[in-house]
């Protein structure tokens, strides 16, 4: 694997270059049981400048960011039909929506549905994106209700019949509060619409001195994901393996009911 650094501006390095950075920055410090779960704020400030310059500068024309890919991961969320039968979904969150949400793309499997709530700490940057979806204070016929913090500051009473979190996981900084605020907004029966990327425990340490990534700053391990993915009883699942010229990265799509 060749080296390559990506600095909090998007920056692109590799080659000799890219090595000589990794030596003096990189995410070793942060390892804990083989991954990755936790970062301080400096780092996690990293991650979403990043977040900020690729949305707000770079992909001003962008309004997708792999929603339809996901999408077609999901089946369609077809899995959803089987369910609504002795279910009804009226309230649902989308947890790190980004400015174009996972959630437009469910509309259509949701026939019960009332309200929507969409959370991300940049949604007020999102908002003034050209391209962003709620900027109207509404998606589709839906009006949403907003949150703009990390999902680990989430303090609420709400519970809700759907969570939708897709690609969010590797952004933020405590996978454990994380975890435990996604459990105490579900109640049993609720749903969960889950994807994002772990990797083998033996693969971690050897990934940080290989890449520096600002905008990713969490490493998942499969038996992390798994133990919380084993508090749900599963309604679809799908695993892609080495996607994006990546042979280390490993795709989890995952639906569950609580
Ligand atoms: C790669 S984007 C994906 C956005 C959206 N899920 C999608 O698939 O279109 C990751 C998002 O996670 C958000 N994020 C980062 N840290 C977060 C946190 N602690 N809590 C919630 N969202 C976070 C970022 O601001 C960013 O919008």
């Amino acid at each position: 694997m060749k080296k390559l650094f990506i600095d909090k501006n998007v920056k692109v390095i590799k080659g000799s270059r890219a090595k000589s950075l990794i030596i003096s920055k990189n995410d070793s410090a942060y390892i804990q049981d083989d991954a990755i779960l936790k970062v301080d704020r400096e780092r996690w400030n990293d991650a979403q400048s990043y977040e900020r310059k690729t949305w707000m500068e770079l992909g001003l024309k962008s309004a997708d960011d792999r929603n339809y890919e996901h999408f077609k991961r999901f089946d369609s969320f077809n899995s959803l039909k089987e369910y609504q039968k002795e279910n009804k979904i009226n309230k649902v969150i989308e947890l790190g929506c980004g400015p174009f949400t996972n959630m437009r793309t469910l509309l259509s499997q949701l026939p019960n549905l009332k309200e929507i709530h969409l959370l991300d700490p940049l949604l007020n940057d999102y908002l003034k994106h050209p391209n962003c979806q709620y900027s109207t204070g509404q998606l589709d016929k839906f009006k949403t209700v907003l949150h703009a913090i990390p999902i680990e500051e989430l303090e609420t009473n709400e519970v809700f019949d759907l969570v939708v979190m897709i690609n969010v996981l590797e952004h933020c900084y405590d996978i454990t509060i994380i975890f435990e605020k996604i459990l105490s907004i579900m109640t049993c029966g609720s749903v969960f619409v889950f994807s994002d990327v772990y990797y083998f425990e033996n693969d971690v340490k050897k990934m940080v001195y290989e890449i520096y990534d600002a905008g990713h700053p969490i490493k998942l391990t499969f038996n992390y994901m798994n133990q919380f993915l084993s508090r749900f009883k599963k309604i679809f699942e799908c695993e892609l393996h080495g996607l994006y010229g990546q042979p280390w990265r490993h795709d989890k799509y995952f639906i569950g009911v609580k």
